[in-house]
């Protein structure tokens, strides 16, 4: 078959590889219909993630079709379509008994495209199906339900939820990339009182105000701490979500807060970063961080189901898997592009007449 693999940093290849096979009783083997490209994809490929050994097939987030079951798998059959989500559940250990799938002890957590072959490429295994994976509902069609591999889940749970958004909550938001706009747009399920969102890139805010945010500052032009305290009588706000992984907006998430306010650090820190815990331990503030363990997914699927979210507005590039190559160069290249989510698509969903496949198909390319 043919995938993407990381040949070690900057180098990435189109390849001809082996047909994943089940390993474990517990695998089975899906064809990936959609896959998508994730920020950390890019963080792997300039040899910011160690673990992962040249050779591996990249990507964690992808809809496909079962095709064939490992012995002691009783949930899905041949033939049914799930979700793969980017973090996997033994669901045996401490752990995912607590629905703490991340933290997995028993050999899952993040594994696809990380430590194990990932989801970018015709086929692929996939381990501790019966615990990991989400069938898709008929009348869901792929994209709708890819970007709840990660982004939403991410942002609903690392961001909102561990935020406590509140009806009426002011709640600003470090960062407009995907991370930040899923953050928009899960948030918006608890009907806050202002939504505001910052970032450096004029396309970015442009984006927020399209995904539901009230306000949008260029917090490289103009003060954002500032403004958000004019906006709420000099308090800050209620929740922050800093969505970037920088000392810079760490430290403006803390700032933007009320008193007794809420930061959730839902970015990536590569680097150490100072906690003025001189100046917030006074100020009765609450922070948490985390990584996700997708355990949201049914609860957003519903919402996706009853028309309540839309994912779909992320997709803003398709292609085929064939050209994942060219997929990546434009994602990588979003100041140019504007890409938000490229979409990659199998070549059965190509070529499919099932009807869920008609306006993905119009846009290829
Ligand atoms: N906690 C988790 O489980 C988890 C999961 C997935 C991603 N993440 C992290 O979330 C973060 C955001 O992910 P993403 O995919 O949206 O990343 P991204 O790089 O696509 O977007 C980041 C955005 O931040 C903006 N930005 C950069 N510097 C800024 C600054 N100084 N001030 C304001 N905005 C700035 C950029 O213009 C961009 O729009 C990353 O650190 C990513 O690693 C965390
Ligand atoms: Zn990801
Ligand atoms: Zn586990």
């Amino acid at each position: 078959m043919k995938a993407l693999v990381y040949h070690g940093p900057g180098q990435r290849g189109w390849d001809t590889v082996n047909d994943p096979e089940i390993v474990d009783p517990t695998d089975i083997v899906v064809r990936i219909d959609s896959s998508t490209i994730c920020g950390t994809d890019l963080h792997i490929l300039k040899g910011d993630v160690p673990e992962t050994t040249p050779g591996t097939v990249l990507g964690h987030e992808a809809v496909g079709t079962v095709e064939e079951i490992g012995a002691s798998v009783v949930t899905v059959a041949p033939g049914d379509r799930v979700l793969l989500s980017c973090v996997s559940s033994c669901g045996r250990c401490r752990f995912c008994r607590e629905g703490r799938y991340g933290q997995c002890l028993g050999g899952g957590g993040w594994i696809f495209g990380h430590t194990i072959d990932g989801l970018q490429a015709e086929y692929a295994r996939v381990p501790f199906a019966d615990t990991s994976v989400y069938k898709v509902p008929d009348e869901l069609n792929d994209e709708q339900v890819l970007f709840l591999a990660d982004i939403l889940p991410t942002a609903y749970e690392v961001g909102v939820l561990a935020g406590m958004v509140t009806p009426g909550d002011v709640v600003a938001i470090v960062g407009a990339g995907p991370i930040g706009l899923a953050a928009i747009l899960t948030a918006k399920l608890y009907t806050p009182g202002r939504i505001i969102a910052m970032d450096l890139a004029d396309s970015r805010l442009a984006s927020a105000a399209r995904f539901g945010a009230d306000t949008t500052i260029n917090n490289g032009r103009d003060d954002a701490l500032a403004q958000v305290m004019e906006l709420t009588d000099g308090l800050g706000a209620d929740v922050a979500f800093e969505a970037v992984g920088v000392q810079s907006t760490f430290e403006l998430a803390t700032e933007l807060i009320r008193p007794c306010g809420r930061v959730a650090n839902i970015g990536v820190h590569g680097k150490p970063v100072t906690l003025h815990l001189e100046k917030l331990w006074i100020r009765d503030v609450t922070l948490t961080t985390g990584l996700v363990d997708t355990y949201t997914i049914p609860r957003l699927m519903n919402l996706v189901a009853s028309g309540r979210l839309d994912p779909t507005i992320f997709a803003t590039h398709r292609f085929a898997l064939e050209d994942t190559m060219a997929a990546y160069d434009t994602f990588a290249d979003a100041a140019s592009t504007d890409a938000l989510k490229v979409v990659l698509q199998g070549s059965e969903r190509l070529t499919s007449s099932n009807g869920h496949l008609a306006a993905g198909v119009a846009g290829v390319g």
